[in-house]
């Protein structure tokens, strides 16, 4: 075996990216808290509750946590009903506390990257409609215009909408994710008004900091034919692509949504990211199934040689990270891999998934392409949307009882890896040693 490091470059960011109501506890403000009250929305009926008690003040120590090792970067949301809680309230003692936390992370030496919407709403936005109403984009940007006046000192890498395409599946197609309506026009409004929100936070952001850079985190998902000789399944593939991978990068490109069956226009919305983040966590096979009109006429799984997750939701297919670069690459701006992670809490796969994507990471960086950082999703276990507790994809274990923490291996080779800005083979050795032979073969 070879010892070598693969190296990136001196520049690049490597994190972990958190979400508001992931993590901060108590919000009991917005419509997920709602969704956990009703009975049968959350798995087990797991709560948010306490969360990682960020809110409380633990985000100082899992800050610490992730500087002293070696993280130079951090993801993190606003809550957009703690800013304004009611339609025409503004909690400026709010937003001195995110102040606060992101200075908190530049005293640790570390380049926040804030989105300023992850899956949560404030519950009056959700009684007037949510993202059904035609407004939805002026209440946002609204919401934006205030975060960004107050913070923009210290915070240049703004998300608007984390994964506008899951929010448009979990809330109105599958309706696992409040809501809960399951309406594909619906749907095809909600895509429009997120396309208007985004484009109105992008002008609005750019007008009160010229040198912000600003773009959405799209979860990307690559579909492959299950048989690649069926012109069906390559249809619905192509089909799933479209709407999910597609339809929102190439709406904030041209200005043109594409909708399976009409096409509209959003001017504004043209030329709006000045960069892509991706999250990707698997790829899958889709089938073509005229049983299954409840899901668009597909069956989709994993590849059966494919290793899976601990409750199966993420299968390990670090190649199709790659095919996603390639994929991301055409849009011609630079890269942030946003999310990407995987739930284990017992640590057996997790070095391995994060050595292998990090590897596509690094071939990719080798191709030129314009990538700048990676943010591991998360850092310390918190709750999953409605897989509450139930999945653990933490660098550091949580006790929710006690709120302690306790680190995974996992939290010691991502250590190397940020401390040597590379993948040394040694880290590999000790703790994916399987992965020898293939990556530093000779
Ligand atoms: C993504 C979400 C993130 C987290 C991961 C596991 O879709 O953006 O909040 O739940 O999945």
């Amino acid at each position: 075996m070879a010892e070598a490091t693969f190296h990136f470059p001196s520049k690049f960011l490597f994190g972990a990216a958190t979400a508001s109501h992931q993590v901060e506890g108590n919000n009991t403000n917005n419509n997920w808290w709602a969704w956990e009250h009703e009975s049968g929305r959350i798995l087990n009926g797991d709560k948010s509750g306490l969360a990682c008690d960020w809110w409380g003040g633990r985000w100082k120590e899992d800050f610490d946590r992730a500087a002293d090792t070696g993280q130079n970067a951090h993801r993190l949301s606003i809550e957009w009903s703690r800013v304004q809680p009611t339609a025409d309230q503004w909690e400026l003692s709010v937003l001195d506390h995110y102040r606060e936390m992101i200075r908190g992370l530049l005293e640790r030496d570390m380049v926040p990257m804030v989105t300023l919407h992850h899956f949560s709403d404030p519950l009056w936005f959700s009684e007037l409609g949510g993202w059904e109403h035609p407004d939805a984009g002026v209440y946002f940007s609204n919401y934006v215009s205030k975060v960004v006046d107050a913070l923009h000192e210290y915070v240049s890498l703004w998300v608007t909408i984390n994964e506008p395409n899951v929010l448009v599946v979990g809330a109105y197609i599958l309706g696992d994710f409040p809501p809960g309506k399951r309406d594909f026009n619906t749907a095809q409004r909600v895509m429009y008004n997120l396309v208007q929100a985004h484009a109105s936070a992008y002008h609005v952001i750019h007008q009160l900091q010229p040198g912000a850079r600003v773009g959405i985190a799209l979860n990307y998902r690559p579909f492959q034919p299950a048989r690649s000789w069926s012109p069906l399944d390559r249809g619905m593939a192509g089909l799933l692509s479209n709407l999910f991978n597609e339809f929102f990068p190439r709406a904030f490109t041209t200005g043109k949504l594409r909708y399976p069956f009409t096409r509209k226009r959003i001017s504004a919305a043209a030329n709006t990211q000045d960069y892509l983040g991706i999250n990707y966590y698997s790829g899958e096979n889709v089938a073509f199934n005229l049983l299954r009109s409840e899901d668009l006429f597909t069956r989709r799984f994993y590849p059966p040689e494919a290793e899976l997750s601990e409750t199966g939701m993420i299968a390990n297919m670090p190649q199709e990270f790659f095919q996603g670069l390639k994929w991301a690459k055409r849009f011609n701006l630079p890269l942030f891999i946003t999310e990407n992670g995987v739930e284990d809490s017992a640590d057996r796969l997790r070095p391995r998934y994060l050595v292998q994507h990090l590897h596509q990471v690094w071939r990719t960086v080798n191709f030129n392409y314009p990538i700048e950082g990676y943010f591991h999703w998360t850092l310390v276990d918190n709750f999953e949307w409605e897989r509450g507790w139930t999945q653990r994809f933490g660098l550091w274990e949580l006790d929710v009882e006690t709120q302690a923490r306790r680190k995974r291996p996992s939290a010691d080779l991502y250590q190397a890896i940020c401390r040597t800005k590379g993948i040394p083979s040694q880290a590999v050795a000790e703790y994916a040693p399987e992965l020898l032979p293939q990556m530093y073969p000779g």
